[in-house]
């Protein structure tokens, strides 16, 4: 896939206020400050699409951009941030998991997780979730120029051992592009 146009959609804070489900979605889910937004930017090669931030809990809502004007990125806010409240807390993880449930035109979560601490139980719940509800889902190791050839080499084991029905597991760093290829090459089949 070759990415020629993206632009911010819109961004909502309730299920009511999502766009028409004739559009297909591609959802980037993961903890909060893993990377989602930042990802977005560096497969669109814009830089400043999503906002993102070093402090975790950025991203608020969910956010659509519209890609070659022919289906939807969607970044979520993070799960697992824990200097929000308790009842905020509750209030987004009944909407993310209440659009990733009911959303019919999702076709397909890529779920993102840091390769310095993969598969936290946070993350586990995710797969749980995701392969209950037998949703398609891709698995994007962000970070990943943080980490040494060993540690490379632990992460792949742990992921590929919890995630058994993953579509792909990807090495990503946003701040090389390495990985961009080889996932947009993936996303490819999840567009019509
Ligand atoms: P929330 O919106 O809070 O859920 O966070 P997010 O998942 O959207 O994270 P965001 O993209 O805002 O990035 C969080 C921090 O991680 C920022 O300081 C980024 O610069 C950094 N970051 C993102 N991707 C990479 C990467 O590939 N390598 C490194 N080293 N840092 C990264
Ligand atoms: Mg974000």
């Amino acid at each position: 896939m070759k990415i020629t146009s993206a632009a911010f959609h819109i961004s909502v804070s309730a299920l009511s206020g999502l766009p028409e489900e004739s559009t297909p979605e591609i959802v980037f889910a993961g903890r909060s400050n893993v990377g989602k937004s930042t990802l977005l930017n560096s497969l669109t090669g814009l830089k400043a699409l999503a906002k993102t931030s070093s402090t975790p809990g950025k991203t608020r809502l969910i956010n659509y951009f519209l890609i070659n004007q022919e289906f939807y990125f969607v970044d979520l806010p993070g799960y697992g941030y824990a200097a929000v409240g308790q009842e905020q807390k509750a209030a987004w993880g009944h909407l993310l998991s209440s659009y990733i449930e009911e959303r019919q035109s999702i076709s397909l979560v890529v779920l993102l997780f840091d390769s310095r601490h993969p598969a936290m139980e946070s993350d586990r719940a995710m797969i749980n979730f995701l392969e209950f509800h037998e949703r398609p889902y891709g698995i994007v190791l962000t970070k990943f120029d943080k980490l040494t050839q060993k540690e490379m080499a632990k992460t792949r084991r742990i992921m590929e051992s919890c995630a058994a029905k993953a579509k792909f597991i990807v090495n990503y760093s946003s701040f090389s592009g390495k990985g961009k290829s080889e996932l947009l090459a993936h996303l490819d089949h999840y567009i019509r």
